[in-house]
């Protein structure tokens, strides 16, 4: 007897020191736990436990000692419940969680001296593809890829954020979380006008990659304007790949689904958003497609289709509601950060507007990536046939506030001009040509943001071919923030989005090279988060 007692003390005491978990209990009284981050650490894996539910779970960093910076978990929807986190590894830095009813640096967000101010960027974490774009009920839907616990990628849920006008975002509670099947991949979103799903008319439906053991295609709607969503209960829908891109096709009354498989993307039709019968396939693409129409050169009886893949290289073609048959291509639009591109399905007047991912390390923050501009997508026939077109959206103009324009200037006197300028965030429009030599180059802040390179063609490295054989003048469009570039040539016909390195000057916007400035025209910008105080 004596022996068993001794046993059994033994074993309490080791499961007590050796034990593999750390758990610890909240009634939840505030809208938001606080979890410190430390970079050091591993990753441990925590389970997010309602009574008796599993809701979900990520990995976290958790610091033990100074915390590199603070995430949080918005709780609010369960306030008066009991939440247990259980890690599997002992944590000390679980004691270190604390609710509260504002996360940790709220009172400085959006004004932190690196946060971008015409850009989308999540309030804490990672961001990569976005994801669910969909205008509905006077909103601009963005859903994104997001780790809402570290500034790397991971944990993949669809953080969420709305818009009235594609420039002011307002962020809300992640839409989407680790379930079962597994991490919340990219997807897409539709608006179920006829309730051909039966979750109700105008339900938002949202189509999303499960990233488990394999990867599988699942639904979830919302009928709260997306504030909340419910995972249909017949999920998986469909096997892999990933990236389910769906849309209504009106001519044959049909949904139909692009999806990522392979080196291909299989073209799939629906009735009722939840089975799919597969009809085609394209070959040449990688990852996040695209399929969509456009009037070429804005003519509403000459349409084509456009299918392009996540580094957005792109065909042009015909699609008749199951297989799209391309006509010409690959060609790309866009260079350099942007990559996973989505467009908005459900536009009230018909745009066809992009959100890129800006491939974009935001250093020093305690969020990272960022959303390049939205940006008006085109087709126009060119000296080389029909191409797409990538223009920042008109609402820009909103943004502006000081405007300087100037004609007719040489370089020296347009660096002049452009030397009485204070503010960084700058849209900038100009006419510009190259006089002598056969060199252009912008500068900013002692970075080369644009450099053209006219014996051999090329804008930033990229092939670039003027309508006029042997024209040296070009439209240059560009729109500076504080830690990204993007520039479009010759009214979008190319697209260069680049992250800008550290001031390595004090000078601001410069033009270098033989040229004469036919126009300049510089607006100040106004940020998208903080209201200007007169
Ligand atoms: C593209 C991508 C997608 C995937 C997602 C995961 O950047 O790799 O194919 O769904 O990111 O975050």
């Amino acid at each position: 007897m004596k022996n068993f007692l001794f046993i059994v003390l033994l074993t309490l005491l080791s499961i007590q020191l050796f034990s593999q978990e750390s758990i610890r209990e909240f009634r939840l009284e505030k809208q938001y736990l606080n979890i410190p981050v430390d970079m050091q650490q591993d990753r441990q894996k925590v389970y997010f436990i309602l009574g008796q539910d599993t809701l979900t779970y990520s990995d976290i960093r958790i610091a033990d000692g100074e915390p590199d910076y603070w995430v949080f978990k918005d709780v609010s929807a369960w306030k008066g419940k009991k939440l247990t986190l259980t890690f599997s590894e002992k944590v000390n830095g679980i004691e270190k969680i604390y609710q509260s009813d504002k996360f940790a640096g709220e009172d400085s967000l959006y004004r932190e001296s690196k946060r971008p101010q015409l850009h989308f960027t999540t309030r804490r974490g990672w961001n990569n593809d976005p994801n669910g774009m969909v205008y509905h009920d006077g909103e601009y839907h963005l859903f994104y890829q997001h780790n809402p616990y570290e500034i790397r990628w991971g944990n993949m849920h669809w953080g969420h954020a709305v818009s009235t006008d594609l420039l002011h975002w307002n962020e809300l509670d992640d839409a989407l979380y680790p379930d079962d099947l597994g991490t919340m991949f990219s997807g897409s979103a539709v608006i179920d006008k006829d309730n051909s799903a039966g979750w109700g008319k105008n339900t938002l439906v949202a189509f999303y990659t499960a990233a488990g053991e394999k990867m599988t295609q699942n639904v979830a709607y919302s009928t709260d304007k997306g504030r909340t969503f419910t995972k249909y209960e017949g999920n998986p829908i469909l096997g892999p790949d990933r990236d389910p891109k769906v849309f209504w096709y009106e001519p044959t009354q049909t949904w139909v689904m692009v999806l990522y498989e392979d080196n291909f993307f299989a073209i799939y039709n629906s009735r009722d958003l939840k089975n799919w019968e597969y009809r085609s396939k394209v070959k040449g693409f990688y990852e996040c497609p695209e399929l969509f129409e456009l009037a070429v050169d804005g003519d509403e009886n000459n349409k084509k289709w456009v299918m392009y893949g996540a580094s957005g290289t792109y065909m042009v073609g015909t699609f008749d509601g199951e297989t799209f048959t391309p006509e010409r291509g690959k060609y790309f639009y866009s260079w350099g950060s942007q990559y996973a591109a989505q467009t908005f399905n459900n536009t009230p007047d018909g745009r066809r507007i992009q959100i890129g991912w800006g491939r974009i390390e935001q250093r020093g923050t305690s969020f990272n990536q960022m959303m390049l501009f939205p940006c008006e997508l085109s087709l126009r026939t060119t000296s080389e046939g029909i191409r797409l077109f990538s223009e920042p959206v008109g609402e820009i103009e909103n943004l502006h506030d000081k405007k300087h324009r100037w004609e007719h200037l040489t370089e020296q006197e347009v660096n002049e001009k452009l030397s009485t300028i204070e503010t960084d965030l700058l849209h900038v429009k100009m006419d510009v040509e190259i006089r002598h030599g056969l060199r252009l180059a912008i500068n900013f802040r002692g970075n080369t943001v644009i450099k053209y390179d006219g014996s051999f063609n090329q804008f930033n490295g990229v092939p670039f071919t003027c309508e006029e054989p042997g024209s040296f003048r070009f439209n240059i469009e560009i729109l500076l923030d504080r830690t990204s570039v993007e520039t479009w040539i010759d009214r979008g016909k190319l697209y260069i989005s680049e992250g800008l390195k550290k001031d390595k000057s004090q000078d601001g916007l410069r033009i270098k090279g033989g040229v004469r400035v036919h126009f300049i025209e510089v607006s100040e910008m106004k940020s998208i988060w903080i209201k200007k105080q007169d």
